[in-house]
């Protein structure tokens, strides 16, 4: 079935759920424009995801994608916590923060019963899942709504594993993307694929729609994924420019910059591999650290270095999540870059 029956949109692109970059005005920029929109949730406590879906729903009538991790929440390790503090001891001291005041936190929740208690008052048309699935009985009751379900693939073998869970659709993540890898079967990164050759194979392979995300930034990429055989395209880094964005100063001003050009996945900034920008606390520790907390622990520590570096105009130790192919973002509204991404089509 066509993408665009599927999930009851005009053009076979979804605006690609980014947390921490964006929010409710990127998802209603894009779908007006005939996309599927994207509201991200990983970082969204639920007086912030009400806010944000009702936000939605008064400004759109089209249908949109709710997004979410689906990671089973670490126990805290207070020894690794103390260790990974000790690493970072020589920025806090530059910066003087004191590290004993920081706080632990879970940083992103995964979905649980709470949160679908919340979205069953929206029915989305599309859900989407990062890391996997949710666990049977949540999954179950998003299906029973209505929502259609997505999940991200980075292997041949998890789009199988997804296929045989019964989802909608399969989003084939090539490691070009930039963002936390979506790999849940295996850790092993040397299994990750570029778009172009995990697309055909998974193609090949299942029987569900594929969405090609990963580096395709412009009509010319939007086309050559659909002639490997994908049924449509999940686009992030492109519409991080993009004024309804969130993107933060130091972000978008890497993004235009010469730096912009290499990135690399690290695990610095959350516990889990993601592809950003290649900036100084990359470059000092890493980028891949076995003293990192698992995800999403190491990310409370690096928040405060984050905000004094930021209030200074610095980006070293922001997350700046770039896909590898950046040459796609423009500072035009976000409507225009999706119809852009068409002209093709
Ligand atoms: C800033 C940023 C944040 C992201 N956050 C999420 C997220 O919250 N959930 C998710 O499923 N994918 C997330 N991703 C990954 C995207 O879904 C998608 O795989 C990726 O953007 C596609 O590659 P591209 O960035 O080269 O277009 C994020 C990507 C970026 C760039």
């Amino acid at each position: 079935m066509k993408l665009q029956e599927l999930f009851g949109i005009e053009l076979p692109i979804i605006q690609a759920p980014m947390a921490g970059a964006q929010g409710s005005a990127l998802a209603v920029a894009a779908s007006s424009a005939g996309a599927l929109g994207s509201l991200p949730c990983a970082m969204l406590g639920p007086d912030a995801m009400r806010a944000e879906l009702t936000a939605i729903r008064a400004q759109s009538r089209k249908p949109f994608n709710v997004n979410f991790f689906c990671h089973v929440p670490p126990t805290a390790d207070a020894a690794r916590e103390a260790a990974w503090r000790a690493v970072l001891s020589p920025y806090f001291s530059q910066y003087g923060i004191d590290a004993a005041a920081i706080p632990a936190g879970p940083g992103r929740t995964p979905f649980n019963a709470a949160a679908a208690d919340l979205l069953e008052e929206f029915k989305p048309a599309v859900v989407s899942f990062h890391f996997g699935l949710p666990s049977a009985g949540l999954l179950l009751r998003v299906r029973a709504w209505g929502s259609k379900i997505l999940s991200s693939a980075t292997t041949l073998e998890e789009a199988r594993w997804l296929e045989a869970q019964g989802v909608d659709a399969i989003i084939a993540q090539g490691v070009e993307a930039g963002g936390h890898r979506g790999h849940f079967l295996s850790d092993d990164l040397s299994a990750q694929l570029g778009i172009f050759a995990l697309l055909p194979q998974i193609a090949r392979q299942v029987k569900v729609p594929v969405i090609a995300a990963g580096g395709i930034a412009d009509a010319r990429g939007v086309a050559a994924a659909m002639a490997l055989g994908a049924a449509g395209v999940q686009v992030g880094t492109a519409y991080l420019l993009c004024p309804e964005a969130t993107t933060s100063a130091a972000h978008r001003a890497a993004l235009k910059s010469e730096a912009a050009r290499h990135t690399a996945l690290t695990n610095l900034f959350t516990g889990r591999p993601a592809r950003g920008i290649v900036n100084r606390l990359m470059r000092e520790l890493g980028p891949m650290s076995s003293a990192a907390p698992a995800f999403p622990l190491a990310s409370a520590a690096i928040a405060p270095l984050r905000a004094k570096a930021e209030s200074q105009g610095s980006g070293d130790f922001s997350p700046l999540w770039s896909g590898q192919n950046a040459s796609g973002c423009k500072e035009i509204p976000a409507a225009q870059l999706t119809r852009e991404l068409a002209a093709r089509l």
